[in-house]
């Protein structure tokens, strides 16, 4: 039992993500009405039980929507060119129509370089460049799935963003740096004043004290306490730690106290994130039958 009391509103990303996984099966029955079967490949690299046991999750959901999800399992001793090998046949496969490659991968592998390879039509994580690019130009494109969920999260629960002060702590490719991006566009589930801080700026708190919503990118257990967040505000937990199976968040508990909103500990942007990938999964089988003759 938890000795904080809990007065603020609570966000869970579950509810949001049925919403959104709701939508996609849709779109996947509608796909396989007109003869495509939408396909998201998945890739592992080694035998890490963690990351293992995370694709079996992902390709289970994946079936429960109606994916196929064509499978390689590389060895812990694959090269770098093997990967990329996998992720060419994939990317030349015009049957799959998303690709998945699970982190982390080995410590001799280049996780990051192998994404580059990945053809940036299949890239259901919306973080290859030329999708972080089409980001940060406005143009349509898959979004980078952790930001994605934050804002379809706020627009859920129906929190005014538009003209209100957004400010995150973290500037990571991930996390931080897009969701900029995003909440700062021109559109009624963004339009916000953002304003990123880091470890650039010492006297950060001073910042996140004045935010209408805040949001926690940093990876680093607990460091939003109460006195970082104005009385009211929206808080939502982006970054978290892992020691082991544990699952440490930036933001601690005793926020609940303060903010007027704010995301579970557990079961808040985590839910959202898997969600947006299968968006983009089904978008880009749309996007490929739309090619078709
Ligand atoms: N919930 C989910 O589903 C989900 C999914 C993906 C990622 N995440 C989490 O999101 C977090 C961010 O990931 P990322 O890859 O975008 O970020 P990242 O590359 O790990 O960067 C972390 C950012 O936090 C800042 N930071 C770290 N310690 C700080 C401190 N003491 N004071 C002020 N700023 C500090 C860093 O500042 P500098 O730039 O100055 O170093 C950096 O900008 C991670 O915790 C990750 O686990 C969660």
């Amino acid at each position: 039992m938890s000795a904080v009391a809990h007065t603020a509103r609570m966000l869970p990303g579950g509810p949001v993500a049925e919403a959104v996984l709701a939508d996609v099966r849709a779109r996947v029955a509608a796909l396989r009405d007109r003869g495509v079967i939408p396909a998201l490949a998945t890739v592992l690299v080694g035998d890490d039980d963690a990351s293992a046991g995370y694709i079996r999750i992902k390709q289970r959901q994946a079936a429960e929507l109606g994916f196929v999800s064509p499978h390689e399992h590389l060895p812990a001793t694959a090269t770098q060119a093997d990967l990329h090998a996998v992720i060419a046949a994939f990317n030349a496969d015009p049957a799959v129509h998303g690709l998945l490659v699970q982190y982390p991968v080995p410590g001799h592998l280049d996780y990051d370089r192998a994404l580059q390879e990945v053809d940036p039509d299949k890239d259901v994580d919306g973080m290859h460049p030329l999708n972080m690019g089409r980001l940060a130009l406005g143009m349509p494109g898959p979004l980078p799935c952790t930001p994605a969920g934050i804002e379809a999260l706020l627009a859920h629960y129906e929190i005014p963003v538009a003209g209100r002060e957004v400010v995150i702590l973290g500037r990571g490719a991930t996390l931080g740096r897009p969701l900029a991006m995003m909440l700062a566009q021109k559109r009624p589930t963004a339009n916000a004043a953002v304003t990123v801080v880091h470890t650039g700026v010492p006297d950060w708190p001073r910042y996140t004290r004045r935010a209408d919503i805040l949001v926690a990118a940093a990876g680093v257990p607990g460091i939003i306490q109460p006195e970082h967040v104005r009385p009211g505000a929206v808080v939502i937990g982006g970054g978290v730690r892992y020691e082991g199976r544990r699952l440490l968040p930036d933001v601690d508990e005793s926020c609940e106290r303060v903010a007027g909103a704010i995301t579970p500990r557990v079961g808040g942007v985590g839910p959202t994130t898997v969600a947006m990938l299968f968006r983009n999964a089904v978008a880009a089988a749309e996007r490929a039958r739309s090619r078709m003759p």
